[in-house]
């Protein structure tokens, strides 16, 4: 544990920044940023990061100050995944997630666990090799077991699994299904709970935040993992949305209610809001419409304690490289300043009604 004097120097530093950043209010004075409005709430209020938050110069000191400031939850967007962990079979690379670690516990940010077992950004020598039952379980677990225990007691959520379902509705096939089982799912629960006892397990997901066929398999996963006595506490609700097809809240507020009566706490874990490309002032308050939404309906559900951007400014997203055409997506443009998207999340939290 460091001294605590030297803990409070980076944060007055950031501090410093961040008053000298511009203010979201435009006015040059003390505005009340997205994480002082959440707090009241007991909601988390979080980004994901990382490529910018390395890049060097200027424009990195002045992303991380506005992450710093906005926000008290962070995400590593890749960081914590497999490929990055283990490039090569025999070593662990860490220091990417252990700086952006620090930095969240620097600044009063709690980390979401982004994730165990997911069949994208997987290594080529897991994905390329052959393996038995007995070797792909076994990596797994080990996985499992390194990277959770490393971190032990220091994340507020692991999402153990993530998008084990496909678009049909079906279970989605992939390399830990294939070679380990289907009790893939339960194995990993398993192992994560053992190896951080008291951190919040999540499965987490796309395409499931409305009602329908994928939501309703997603459901029935989750449940008969609750009913099997799997270790899980939590639903994730990626919610990468488009803003010409918005959810309803009321049909949000449905959906969440029914994880809630299983005793599961929800997250939304990778908001984003995308608009065809160019936007217009009509799409971006489209899009502010979406960011409200998913907050108001978060407000609504006690068991509703974090959300979650897929980072906060244009600058920095993976929307326009993987959908080709879309863009826009956060609630800050490639300036930092805010868009009608931040004033709406803004005013969603600190409108009234306390819970
Ligand atoms: C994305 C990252 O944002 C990109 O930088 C990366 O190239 C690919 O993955 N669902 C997830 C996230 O669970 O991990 C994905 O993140 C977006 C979709």
């Amino acid at each position: 544990m460091p001294h605590r004097s030297a803990m409070l120097a980076p944060l007055a530093t950031a501090l410093l920044l961040a008053a000298c950043a511009s203010t979201p209010d435009g006015a040059g004075g003390r505005a009340i940023t997205l994480r002082d409005a959440a707090a009241p709430h007991g909601l988390r209020i979080g980004t994901a990061a990382d490529r910018s938050f390395r890049v060097p110069g200027d424009s990195a000191d002045a992303f991380r100050a506005v992450m710093a400031r906005e926000f008290d939850m962070l995400t590593p967007e890749n960081d914590l995944k497999f490929v990055r962990l283990r490039p090569t079979r025999d070593t662990y690379s860490w220091e990417r997630a252990d700086s952006l670690l620090a930095f969240a516990e620097r600044h009063g940010m709690r980390v979401r666990g982004h994730t165990l077992v997911w069949h994208s950004q997987l290594s080529p020598w897991v994905t390329e090799g052959r393996w038995t039952r007995e070797e792909a379980t076994a990596l797994m677990l080990e996985h499992i077991r390194t990277v959770a225990g490393r971190y032990r007691g220091r994340l507020a959520a692991w999402d153990v699994v993530n998008e084990a379902v496909a678009d049909d509705a079906s279970p989605r096939e992939t390399f830990w299904s294939t070679h380990v089982g289907p009790d893939y799912i339960e194995l990993a629960f398993r192992a994560a709970r053992e190896a951080d006892p008291g951190t919040p397990l999540f499965y987490n997901d796309y395409g499931n935040e409305g009602l329908g066929a994928k939501s309703d398999s997603v459901y029935h996963l989750v449940r008969r993992l609750v009913r099997g006595g799997v270790p899980i506490d939590g639903i994730g609700f990626q919610m990468h949305l488009r803003a010409d097809r918005l959810p309803e809240q009321e049909v949000l507020e449905r959906n969440f209610a029914r994880y809630a009566a299983l005793g599961l706490k929800v997250h939304i874990t990778e908001l984003d809001v995308r608009v065809q490309q160019p936007a217009t002032a009509e799409s971006l308050a489209r899009q502010a419409e979406g960011y409200r939404r998913v907050v108001a309906a978060c407000l609504e559900t006690p068991a509703c304690d974090a959300v979650v951007v897929w980072g906060f400014t244009d600058a920095d997203s993976w929307v326009p490289r993987f959908f080709p055409g879309w863009g826009s997506a956060l609630p800050m443009d490639e300036g930092l300043r805010p868009k009608p998207a931040y004033h709406a999340l803004l005013e969603a939290l600190a409108g009234p009604g306390q819970r």
